[in-house]
């Protein structure tokens, strides 16, 4: 991330929300210029891979929080928010308050943006939080998030940005504080089998200052999850979740290493095992 900026990944993937047509808000969220530039090429824009990657990513993480929230979650905490609108886009969260987590500058961006929209939420309650250094846990129980009670989690995007020991502190963190039954809703990106085909995504990432630290394998995240109390409910890639939802798949690109699991928490975490990455 640059020092004092809003994060660059996070402009791109919710341009491409609105490009993909699931996410009314993210036009207003992302710059002037990119907001017109996607009006006046929404019809070539729309396939490609990260719009058809971001609508399948959206549907499915948005049903995991209809389902969390039919189950009777009234709390949702986003971890590496981004530009994330759920809270200002879904009717079904007007009975929960959402934590959004992030770096501050893209917090004070958003918080700009968003000045003249309601929130669809209760409440939104901001919380700066640098997965690195600062502590997760300390900074949620200060904005009221109540552990006793069941919350629904979502990281989308944000684990490939993260050291793996960031990545192993946070889940570590997010169970301690997920009465059983909370839904945890992550994405993570694969290393590719080919390792030249990242090469380039990997050089852009570094150039806008977000470099990806933190691939993972399937058995990896699982064994992360499980040995950390979650039980994974599903784990699929896109290919997988266009088949689904009968809806485009993305080509298949470096992108496509991203998958997109649920799990639930249950039964308590087993910290005497091993670290799993
Ligand atoms: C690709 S964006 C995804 C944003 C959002 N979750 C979405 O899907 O639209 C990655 C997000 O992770 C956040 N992030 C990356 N590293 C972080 C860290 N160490 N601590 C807190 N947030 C971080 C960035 O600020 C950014 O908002």
């Amino acid at each position: 991330m640059r020092e004092g900026r809003p994060s660059a990944t996070a402009t791109y993937v919710a341009w491409a929300r609105s490009i993909a047509g699931v996410d009314p808000i993210a036009e207003r969220l992302v710059p002037a210029r990119m907001a017109r530039f996607a009006r006046a090429g929404s019809r070539s824009l729309a396939r490609f891979p990260l719009v058809d990657m971001m609508r399948l990513r959206t549907i499915a993480i948005d049903d995991a929080v209809k389902d969390a929230v039919r189950d009777g979650t009234t709390q949702v905490v986003v971890l590496g928010a981004g530009l994330c609108a759920r809270a200002w886009r879904l009717p079904e969260l007007s009975g929960s308050i959402v934590y959004e987590v992030d770096h501050p500058a893209t917090q004070q961006y958003k918080r700009r943006r968003l000045e003249r929209i309601t929130a669809k939420a209760q409440d939104v309650r901001f919380v700066a939080v640098d997965f690195e250094k600062d502590d997760l846990s300390i900074e949620l129980e200060k904005a009221g998030h109540d552990a006793s009670t069941r919350t629904t989690w979502i990281w989308e995007g944000v684990t490939p940005y993260l050291t793996p020991q960031a990545i192993l502190s946070t889940v570590a963190k997010i169970r301690a504080r997920s009465a059983n039954g909370s839904v945890l809703a992550l994405t993570y990106f694969t290393p590719a089998r080919n390792r030249y085909r990242l090469v380039g995504v990997r050089l852009a990432l570094r150039m806008i200052g977000e470099p990806f630290r933190g691939l993972m394998s399937v058995e990896s995240m699982h064994r992360l999850l499980e040995t950390n109390g979650f039980d994974v409910k599903d784990d699929a890639a896109y290919a997988e979740l266009a088949k689904r939802l009968a809806l485009p798949a993305p080509r298949p690109t470096v992108a496509t290493g991203e998958r997109v699991l649920v799990a639930k928490a249950a039964g308590p975490p087993n910290v005497a095992d091993v670290n799993p990455i």
